[in-house]
């Protein structure tokens, strides 16, 4: 080897011998990467794929979201998309014939029990993430043939506290999920895991500065939305969510509360929510955090636009 006929043959074969092994164990932490070795990913963080050698950037490898698990399997939730499109359940929906455009995106996200059918020239056809609260599960299992048979590619991803989501047999929403997936063995159903349902209410904190539990709040189906976009778009553009000052604007529209049921006004459910003592959602003071991480994500709100910056 030329390295052995230079001046200095101990150290530069030492630093050869240096950069092999540090090659080697790049290359070994990437082939447990592709074998999605739980340990060695999280301590490496989720961009890890970025710097290892023979990383392809034509077959991206999955993103693996640990704080998510399939409710049969336990195996966790894999999810990598493009540009996503978040689509509100808010009245605002109501004729904005944003359907086609919706449907273009490489992943579409519902909320809760948002139907489809009959509303498919404003919010699309296609579902591929439904990210639902354990109190809409008995809505989806109300129609538990369209949710979990003929719409099985959607993958559902259930938040709710401990007490509702635990697997000894004592938590009855985690308890109907898994007889959902039992009886619909096609079911994509995941449950969000105790560790990342504190990493969300540490996020308000962060955020907000203020403790979830002792302001008397309940995080909205649309945060944990976000947060789980964040982390598996590239690119996302929200539909339908009106920003915190909205309520107060002089373009402000009257409308109902959800696309596809009368009830009150939308307006109204805000600021009864965001002023009530205990057990509402902060909606107005969580979209504001929102238009805060806007500016430093590739996100889009429209219809109603946000401008951000
Ligand atoms: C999903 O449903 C279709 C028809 O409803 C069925 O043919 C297919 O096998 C199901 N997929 C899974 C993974 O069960
Ligand atoms: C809102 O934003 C969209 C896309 O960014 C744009 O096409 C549309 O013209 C905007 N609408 C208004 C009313 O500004
Ligand atoms: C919030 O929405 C109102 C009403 O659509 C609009 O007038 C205002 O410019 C928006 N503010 C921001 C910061 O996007």
């Amino acid at each position: 080897m030329k390295v052995l006929n230079c001046e200095q043959p101990e150290r530069k074969s030492v630093i050869a011998v240096s950069f092999l092994v540090a090659f080697l164990f790049l290359l070994i932490l990437r082939l447990f990467h592709e074998v999605d070795l739980p340990l060695v990913l999280s301590c490496l963080g989720q961009s890890s794929a970025k710097w290892l050698p023979f990383s392809s950037t034509h077959r991206r490898p999955l993103r693996t979201h640990y704080g998510y698990t399939h409710v049969k399997t336990q195996e966790p939730l894999h999810l990598d998309c493009d540009l996503c499109a978040i689509v509100s359940n808010s009245g605002q929906m109501a004729g904005q014939k944003v359907g086609p455009e919706i449907d273009r995106s490489s992943c579409i996200w519902r909320m809760n029990n948002a139907p489809t059918k009959g509303y498919e020239e404003d919010v699309g056809r296609k579902t591929m993430i439904r990210v639902v609260s354990h109190t809409s599960v008995p809505l989806l299992l109300k129609n538990p043939d369209y949710f979990f048979k003929e719409t099985n590619s959607t993958i559902y991803v259930i938040w709710g506290p401990f007490r509702n989501m635990r697997k000894d047999g004592n938590g009855i929403v985690y308890n109907m999920l898994r007889k959902a997936a039992d009886i619909y063995p096609g079911a994509q159903i995941y449950v969000t895991t105790e560790k990342r349902m504190s990493y969300c209410d540490g996020v308000f904190k962060k955020e907000t500065g203020k403790d979830r539990v002792q302001s008397g709040t309940y995080l909205s189906t649309g945060w944990f939305t976000l947060i789980l976009a964040m982390d598996a778009c590239y690119g996302i553009h929200v539909y339908g969510m009106i920003n915190d000052t909205y309520c107060k604007s002089e373009d402000f529209r009257k409308v109902p509360y959800h696309y596809y049921e009368p009830g009150r006004d939308e307006c109204d459910e805000y600021i009864l929510h965001e002023n009530a003592p205990y057990g509402g959602h902060r909606f107005i003071t969580e979209k504001k955090v929102f238009a805060k991480w806007a500016k430093k994500h590739k996100i889009i709100f429209t219809h109603p636009n946000w401008t951000v910056s």
